[in-house]
């Protein structure tokens, strides 16, 4: 089976101190999770360590950065390369979500970048897609997310695209409390998959984990994880409440 992933993605919240207490009360439930389940926090920065700290011994628990810089290294004042996390032991990077997209204007072309810089570093890309309302309202969705797919990661070779996975997060759905009909989700999964099968072959697009985020809540995670294509998620608001983020983690497929 595919490897199904409970991803929590932090944004900007928490205090140190909150996250550590987050982090525990979760880590003390001790869920074993199976050769196919993973669980993955990509938090801030700063608390990258001390995630990485608490996670040691777990098995298939990872900590991930929520970005990194499409720079090498070098005068570039406030970034963080993917060599600098893979020195602190970090596996994982979050990379183009729509926040970064909108609101520090991340490209197709720089994320192809970034993307590169975290595989020479043996760092997971955890590449988020995703349409806005009004693209959707127009029908026009599958082939946005083609476009945003084909300019970042299709030069890559097929050991190289084997090594991520995706985010489909409906721009419409982050944060709202509007979620994508079970339908839409297995739709669009489905359609993606397809995508990477025309680019490389089905082996490829059946390995790649593809997960779901936009508003997944613990109430309708089951739901959401029991497509076919749907290979768990990757969840904002709901990732900073430990029971909630613990029932995510017990709906992945079994
Ligand atoms: P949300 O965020 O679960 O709060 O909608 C998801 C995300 O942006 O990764």
């Amino acid at each position: 089976m595919r490897q199904q992933i409970a991803a929590a993605n932090w944004k900007m919240n928490l205090t140190y101190q909150q996250g550590e207490q987050l982090l525990d009360t979760i880590l003390k439930e001790d869920i074993r999770l199976d050769s196919h389940h993973q669980a993955i926090f990509a938090v801030p920065f700063p608390y990258l360590i001390m995630a990485n700290q608490k996670l040691a011994g777990k098995t298939n628990y990872f900590a991930s950065a929520q970005n990194c810089s499409d720079q090498k290294s070098g005068a570039y004042t406030g970034e963080v390369s993917a060599e600098q996390l893979k020195s602190i032991g970090i596996t994982h990077c979050v990379l183009g979500h729509s926040e970064r997209r909108e609101y520090f204007s991340e490209r197709n072309q720089s994320l192809a970048e970034r993307v590169k810089l975290c595989l020479a570093n043996d760092i997971i890309p955890i590449f988020c897609c995703g349409e806005t309302l009004s693209i959707r309202e127009v029908g026009a969705q599958e082939g946005f997310v083609e476009t945003q797919l084909m300019e970042s990661l299709f030069h890559f070779s097929e050991t190289e695209i084997k090594k991520i996975i995706i985010a489909y997060e409906p721009i419409w759905a982050i944060g709202t409390g509007k979620t994508a009909s079970v339908e839409q989700a297995q739709e669009m999964h489905a359609h993606i998959r397809k995508i990477f099968t025309n680019h490389y072959n089905k082996a490829t697009a059946d390995h790649i984990p593809i997960l779901y985020g936009g508003s997944v809540k613990a109430n309708n995670a089951a739901e959401l994880f029991s497509s076919p294509d749907v290979d768990g998620g990757l969840v904002g608001g709901a990732s900073l409440v430990a029971a909630d983020f613990l029932t995510i983690m017990r709906s992945l497929k079994k």
